[in-house]
């Protein structure tokens, strides 16, 4: 027999380990909602131009700390943890000086074209960064990895499987000691790869990816606040990464991956990728663990599993959930423009408590 759902949810405070909170008037905009849930978050340096040296993740950081004061937050409610962004020519100074800084935490490594603002991206990880990669490998710097070919000749819904024959383990075969993240994991081949490889290897999972399956980019025509990169993949993938979310293993964490378009650029003729979740994040996490019956490992998905990984504390305040209908906005500010949240006007059945 299963328990009652209980009516509240305490945990430690959690954290958001892939998030884009771009910049200017659209980062001023997102910043409240990501601090209102999160103690800190990992911060995609996929900017247009790019965060490929330590100068300028310390220039982006002091953006977002002004956002948030801006915005009326504390400085002490949000840490940003700051990312590089990995090319072929980032010199190995480069990543240990940023390393010294003690605020940059991370490199991200975007294949060339995979992706939103990944043009200055890598075309040859093994080729062109040893480098880079000895470095991080000795001095401890996780690679976060947007783990999809781009090889045109592979089916867009089949490029995360590829990716791991083609660059994920010959990578982690060259550098085993090399702490990687396999971002927003969407396959079950993804799951499987990560839960039995050797080494130090984890992997982030999005909300959208628990929740839905591709058919919901298609449900009642083309709905392109539900396109996002990797795309959301068959109903046997989003089982498995439901399976691995809630299995408690330390090698899954919270990621959203909350992606802000204006509206504007996602109901086009080509749509950007990318879903914004950040408003809502935690609400949507409770739902999927709540459908699986595994509540009680939400606490590990969203707060002791990232910082274990990453080599950080674990926070010291709690968050709140209520079992309260939280009904999602048609659609928030961003900027002079709008955004629409994932889901929007539908109702979750868990609310974030307000502090
Ligand atoms: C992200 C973005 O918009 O920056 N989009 C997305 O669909 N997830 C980039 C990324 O993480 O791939
Ligand atoms: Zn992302």
């Amino acid at each position: 027999m299963s328990e009652p759902t209980p009516q509240t949810l305490t945990i430690i405070r959690p954290d958001d380990w892939h998030l884009h909170l771009r910049d200017g008037a659209a980062l001023e905009s997102v910043i409240a909602d990501t601090a209102r849930q999160f103690q800190r978050a990992v911060v995609m340096p996929n900017l247009q131009p790019p965060v490929t040296t330590g100068e300028q993740a310390l220039e982006y950081r002091e953006r977002i700390l002004d956002a948030l004061l801006k915005a009326g937050l504390p400085a002490q409610s949000f840490t940003p943890l700051m990312t590089l962004y990995l090319t072929d020519n980032t010199p190995a100074d480069e990543i240990r000086g940023a390393h010294a800084t003690g605020v940059i935490h991370a490199v991200k490594l975007y294949p060339a074209g995979a992706t939103t603002n990944s043009d200055a991206g890598v075309t040859d990880l093994l080729g062109r960064c040893t480098d880079a990669l000895e470095a991080m490998q000795d001095i401890g710097m996780p690679l976060l990895v947007h783990g999809e070919v781009t090889d045109p000749e592979v089916d867009l819904f089949d490029r995360e499987a590829v990716f791991i024959d083609r660059v994920m383990i010959p990578l982690r075969k060259r550098f085993p000691e090399l702490k990687v993240v396999f971002e927003h994991l969407t396959t079950k081949e993804g799951v499987d790869y990560v839960s039995q490889a050797e080494g130090p290897i984890a992997a982030t999972i999005t909300a959208h990816h628990l929740l839905y399956n591709r058919n919901a980019i298609f449900q009642g025509g083309l709905r392109p606040h539900w396109y996002c990169l990797p795309v959301l993949k068959r109903e046997l993938h989003r089982k498995a990464l439901v399976e691995a979310a809630t299995s408690g293993s330390p090698r899954f964490f919270l990621g959203t991956d909350s992606a802000p378009h204006a509206r504007g650029r996602k109901e086009h003729a080509c749509g950007c990728a990318g879903c914004y979740t950040a408003l809502h994040a935690m609400e949507l996490y409770a739902t999927a663990f709540e459908k699986a019956g595994r509540l009680d490992k939400l606490e590990a998905f969203a707060s002791l599993n990232g910082p274990a990984f990453y080599g950080l504390p674990v926070n010291t305040g709690t968050l709140t959930l209520e079992k309260r209908s939280f009904n999602i906005p048609e659609a928030v500010p961003l900027g002079d423009d709008e955004l629409i949240p994932l889901a929007a006007g539908e109702e979750l059945g868990w609310s974030v408590r307000r502090a």
